[in-house]
C-alpha cells in the first residue's frame, strides 16, 4: 500500500478550496484524484493545509516514469490499446507519420511473425495542436481491428504453460481470458507510440539516435559494434539483424523451429548515441536500474545485460576498466565502452548500450501437458496466430523503453541542475 497526501489548492486556509491534488509529496509527481481519494469524502474542517494522509491503493501497475509518465491501457483482444503521456513539455513536434513508422516495425505479419493483421493506425485524442504538444496529457489511441477473442474460448479453463494465466488468477481472482489480456505484447504498441514521441524529443534537442537490433538467436550472435550500427542495415533484414550472413542463419533457425511447431529466444541489443554526460540519479533512479525495470517489463524478457556486463564478470579489473582519455577538443571521453555508457548509473557521454534476453515464445504448436482450473491434467496444443520468435518485433519495443527512460532522466536533470547549470 502506498501513502499519498491530499493537498488543497488555490485558496487560503479557512476559505473553501478551489481544487484538490493528490500527491506523493513531490509536486512534480501529482496524480488525478480517484476512487477512495475523492475529496468529497474528506470532512470540511480538516481541509486546510496538507491533510489528511490517505491511502491510495493502485491495482495493476499501468504507469511508468517519474518526470515523464506514461499510462497504457487496453487488453489484447479488446477494441483497442492506448497511452496517455503526461509531463511532455509544450512545443514538441509530433506527427502521426513518425508514430506510425515505429508502430509498423512492431506490427505482426510476415513470415517470421504472428499472422494477426493490425494496421496499428494511431489517433491522437488530446494534447496536440498545429502539430505541437500543448503541455497537457498527450493521449494516443490505436484501434484493434483483427481481435479474435473467440479463439481463446477452448483455453479459458486451462493454464497455458509459460503464460500469465495462473499467476494473474492467483493475484486478481479474475482474468481476461481473451489472449493474455494486459500481459499480452499487444499492450506494447502503446509503449512504442509513446517511445516514438520521446525519440523525436531526444533527436531534436541533443541529436540522440537510438538503434536496436536482433543480436542473437538460439546462440547465433551477430557481433555488432554499438558505436557504428545503423538502423538502415537493421531494417534491411527480415529478422532485424544488421549482419547479413548472421541474419540468414537466424532466419533459417526460426523457420525450422516454426515448422517443427516450436519456438526460439535470444537477445535484442540497443544503443543510444549522443546522450550527454550527467543523466541519471543515485541511488534508485540510475539509468541502469531504470533500464532494468523498463526492459524487463517487456513480455517474455528474461534477462538484461548493461554494456559488456556478462563478459565483465569473468575479466580482471585491468582488462575491464574503461580508461578516460582526452577527446582532443578539451573534453573527456573513454578509450573503450564496456560499461555501457554509464558509471554509477550516470551517463558518461559514451553510447548507452544494453542487451535484453527473451525466452522462446510460450505458445507452441506442439502438445504440452498442463492443468485446468479444477486441477485436472489436460493436453494442450497452441493454435492460431503466434510469433515463432518474438525478437524481430521486440526491437521497436526495446528502443521505445530506452527512449522513455532517457527522456525521464533528461527532464530530471533539467528539474534539478547543478548550481553551475
Ligand atoms: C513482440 C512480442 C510478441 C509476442 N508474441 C507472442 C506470441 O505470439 N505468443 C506467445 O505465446 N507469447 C508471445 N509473447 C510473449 C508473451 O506475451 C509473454 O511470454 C507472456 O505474456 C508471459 O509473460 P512473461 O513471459 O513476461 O512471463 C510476445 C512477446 C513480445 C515482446
Amino acid at each position: 500500500m502506498m501513502s499519498w497526501l491530499v493537498m488543497r489548492v488555490g485558496a487560503p486556509e479557512g476559505a473553501p478550496p478551489l481544487g484538490w491534488t493528490i500527491s506523493s509529496g513531490d509536486p512534480l509527481n501529482t496524480l488525478p484524484l480517484s476512487g477512495a481519494a475523492r475529496p468529497a469524502a474528506i470532512p470540511g474542517p480538516r481541509d486546510a493545509g496538507i491533510w489528511p494522509r490517505i491511502h491510495y491503493i493502485p491495482c495493476m501497475s499501468n504507469s511508468f516514469g517519474e518526470y515523464l509518465r506514461i499510462t497504457t491501457w487496453g487488453e489484447s483482444h479488446g477494441p483497442g490499446i492506448g497511452v496517455v503521456i503526461d509531463g511532455l513539455p509544450a512545443g514538441v513536434p509530433v506527427s502521426i507519420e513518425t508514430i506510425a513508422a515505429d508502430l509498423a516495425r512492431r506490427r505482426p505479419g510476415g513470415d517470421l511473425a504472428s499472422s494477426r493483421k493490425e494496421p496499428d493506425t494511431p489517433r491522437i485524442l488530446s494534447g496536440l495542436l498545429d502539430g505541437k504538444t500543448l503541455g497537457s496529457p498527450l493521449a494516443i489511441w490505436i484501434e484493434s481491428i483483427d481481435a479474435r477473442p473467440g479463439d481463446y474460448d477452448e483455453m479459458a479453463d486451462l493454464y497455458r504453460p509459460g503464460h500469465a494465466d495462473f499467476t494473474t488468477e492467483a493475484r486478481y481472482g479474475h482474468r481476461d481470458r481473451r489472449g493474455g489480456g494486459r500481459a499480452s505484447a499487444r499492450e506494447t504498441a502503446a509503449r512504442v507510440a509513446a517511445g516514438a514521441v520521446c525519440r523525436v524529443m531526444l533527436a531534436r534537442e541533443y541529436g540522440i539516435e537510438i538503434v536496436g537490433w536482433v543480436d542473437e538467436v538460439a546462440g547465433i550472435r551477430a557481433d555488432v559494434d554499438p558505436a557504428l550500427v545503423e538502423s538502415k542495415d537493421v531494417e534491411a533484414s527480415a529478422v532485424r539483424c544488421p549482419v547479413p550472413a548472421r541474419s540468414a542463419t537466424m532466419m533459417e533457425k526460426i523457420q525450422t523451429a516454426r515448422d517443427a511447431g516450436d519456438s526460439l529466444g535470444g537477445w535484442v541489443a540497443v544503443t543510444a548515441r549522443g546522450v550527454p554526460a550527467g543523466w541519471g540519479d543515485p541511488v534508485f533512479a540510475k539509468v541502469k536500474s531504470l533500464l532494468g525495470a523498463a526492459l524487463l517489463s517487456i513480455p517474455a524478457a528474461v534477462a538484461i545485460e548493461i554494456g559488456d556486463g556478462i563478459a565483465a564478470t569473468s575479466r580482471c579489473g585491468s582488462e575491464n576498466n574503461d580508461v578516460f582519455i582526452s577527446d582532443g577538443a578539451g573534453g573527456i571521453c573513454q578509450q573503450s565502452n564496456r560499461s555501457g555508457g554509464m558509471q554509477g548509473g550516470i551517463t558518461s557521454g559514451e553510447p548507452v548500450w544494453a542487451r535484453v534476453g527473451f525466452k522462446p515464445t510460450s505458445t507452441i504448436a506442439t502438445s504440452q501437458k498442463t492443468l485446468n482450473r479444477s486441477g485436472e491434467e489436460v493436453e494442450f496444443e497452441g493454435r492460431g496466430r503466434h510469433d515463432p520468435c518474438v525478437l524481430p518485433r521486440a526491437v521497436a519495443i526495446v528502443e521505445a523503453m530506452m527512449a522513455l527512460v532517457l527522456v525521464d532522466r533528461m527532464l530530471a536533470r533539467r528539474a534539478t541542475p547543478p548550481a553551475s547549470g
